[in-house]
């Protein structure tokens, strides 16, 4: 499938969460059996040769793509909550959002030092999440390896920054 079908069975929505906002819904890509599999394939080719040990994916559509990316490369898979939603011990991060702040956590040793870890997201905008989940990964020892989105929205920045940051960075469309 090329990037342009793919794109098509993405679902743009206009003023949500709030006027202006373009919001790219992935629902309807997710529930269409090529285009799921054509972005998890998609997805796997570029993560492959990174030869990984963990998929980590940023709540909530992070948790569907990078549970299934998981599968196919045959990693296990840690998933980055928003605050308060992990029942276990948790390490956190707080970062800025364009106003206020907002945190995310991980369980408490779910990522070991060393890991080999690929990020995974539906789709970076500002990349302030993407950027805040590597600096949580960074802080527990592990090598943050490639950050994965299907949708990247350019004119926002976060590919670049983070690029910038150090992290090879991917999108399947924009
Ligand atoms: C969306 C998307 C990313 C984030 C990208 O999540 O799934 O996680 O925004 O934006 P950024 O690059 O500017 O940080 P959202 O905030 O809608 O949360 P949700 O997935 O929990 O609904
Ligand atoms: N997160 C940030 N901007 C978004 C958008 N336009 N669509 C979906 N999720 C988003």
């Amino acid at each position: 499938m090329t990037p342009d079908e793919l794109k098509s069975l993405v679902r743009a929505i206009p003023d949500f969460p709030k006027p202006g906002i373009q919001f790219r819904d992935v629902t309807t890509l997710l529930a269409d059996p090529a285009g799921l599999k054509a972005v998890i394939d998609g997805l796997a080719a570029i993560a492959r040769p990174v030869d990984a040990d963990l998929v980590v994916g940023i709540e909530a559509r992070g948790f569907i793509l990078g549970a299934a990316l998981a599968v196919a490369l045959g990693t296990g898979f840690v998933p980055v909550r928003k605050a308060g939603k992990l029942p276990g011990k948790t390490v956190g991060i707080d970062y800025v959002l364009e106003y206020g702040t907002d945190r995310l956590e991980i369980h408490a040793g779910q990522v070991p030092v060393g890991a080999r870890a690929i990020l995974v997201d539906d789709l970076i905008a500002t990349g302030g999440t993407a950027l805040a989940a590597a600096q949580l990964l960074r802080e527990q020892g592990a090598a943050v390896e490639m950050a994965l989105f299907a949708i990247d929205l350019p004119e926002l920045g976060g590919m670049n920054a983070l690029k910038a940051d150090g992290v090879a960075a991917s999108a399947l469309m924009d």
